[in-house]
């Protein structure tokens, strides 16, 4: 039977949480102030399971593959454009390049095969690319605009300023910024990101190493492409840095050397919501009748559409994913008696201001 959800948090995973449960017979309302302005503005929208991961980050890539495999249904149904043209890893000098096989080894362990290229074999792919010395092609990765998703979504769900206060389930997706009791399981890890436009952007995305400083190319239509990210631990609030600006163009700039002449659109700084195991809290939250969809660092957009499901799944048959349980970085008193259980402060800002 229907219920009455209140979603708190009109990021991508809260909208996209929305929308599903919409779609699944649930009555539900958004509440953020600022819709959409949070992690989600910033993110560059990369769908990177391999390309993003790291070691002893198994369940993120197990997880990303499987929401990696929602997202065409998800981006057909809203009507915005999905490039599946893969990830091209690439080396800027013999130091960067091992970056690129490390990360190819890596994912190999997990039954992802990559084959390396050679400098001129990488320049097939993209003809506008630097001289690099290698890299790789992640062929099943892709990206969508993460603005575009959400500006559709907000035409399928509607988004109140304040929490009416009448739901039979709370949802709390609000990024980087949870109420109590749940807050100090996220922190803010501080990503910049600068957007261009170019007359020569590369055609798919393009993450890379430049002299040891990681960076990547997302192009958009008409010739915008995102250039991130910076990661910095902070508590202050996230500004665009001079220095963060600087390291960005310089390795995007290696990398791409047809940036010199791309107008500077935008920079932007907003905090990734990160947990102490670098997995989203996704499920019962310890409190009776609410849920967690949060804290997915550098992962919101694509883990997305899994997380939708996963929050219906919960509220339709119970089931949880043990990997995002929130109840695993939970205290114990609140984690194990459900009896005990108030209501989070419902006059937190809701939205991610500032994730990702
Ligand atoms: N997923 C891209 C980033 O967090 O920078």
């Amino acid at each position: 039977m229907g219920m009455r959800v209140t979603v708190l948090g009109a990021g991508i995973v809260g909208l996209t949480v929305a929308d599903e449960l919409r779609r699944r017979g649930h009555a539900v309302t958004v509440v953020d102030p600022c819709p959409a302005q949070g992690a989600s503005y910033a993110a560059a929208g990369m769908l990177s399971p391999a390309a993003e991961v790291w070691h002893g980050e198994e369940d993120v890539l197990r997880l990303g593959l499987a929401s990696l495999a929602l997202w065409p249904d998800l981006a057909a149904r809203l009507g915005v454009d999905l490039r599946a043209n893969g990830t091209l890893l690439v080396g800027y000098d013999a130091g960067d390049v091992q970056q690129v096989e490390r990360q190819v080894a890596l994912v190999a362990r997990h039954g992802h095969a990559a084959e390396l290229l050679t400098s001129a074999a990488v320049r097939a792919f993209e003809p506008c690319l630097a001289r690099t010395a290698g890299g790789a092609l992640l062929v099943a990765e892709g990206s969508v605009d993460a603005r575009a998703v959400c500006a559709a979504l907000l035409r399928r769900v509607p988004v109140v300023a304040t929490d009416p206060g009448d739901a039979d389930i709370t949802v709390v997706a609000t990024g980087a910024r949870l109420p109590e009791p749940w807050r100090h399981l996220v922190r803010g890890v501080r990503g910049e990101v600068l957007r261009l436009r170019s007359d020569d952007p590369p055609s798919r995305t393009v993450r890379g190493w430049s002299g040891g400083e990681p960076v990547y190319l997302v192009p958009r239509a008409d010739g915008e492409v995102v250039v991130g990210a910076t990661s910095e631990e902070h508590a202050a609030p996230a500004v665009v840095t001079a220095g963060g600006v600087l390291r960005l163009l310089a390795a995007a700039r290696a990398l791409w050397p047809a940036l010199d002449r791309a107008d500077l659109l935008e920079a932007t700084a907003r905090d990734r919501p990160a947990t102490a195991d670098g997995l989203p809290l996704v499920g019962p939250s310890g409190v009776d009748g609410v849920l967690l969809a949060a804290g997915h660092y550098r992962h919101g957009v694509l883990l997305a559409p899994l997380t939708a499901a996963l929050v219906a799944d919960h509220l339709e048959s119970g089931v949880v994913d043990p990997a995002v349980d929130p109840r695993r970085l939970l205290a114990p008193a609140l984690a194990g008696s459900p009896d005990t259980h108030e209501a989070p402060d419902s006059h937190e800002a809701p939205e991610a201001r500032g994730s990702r």
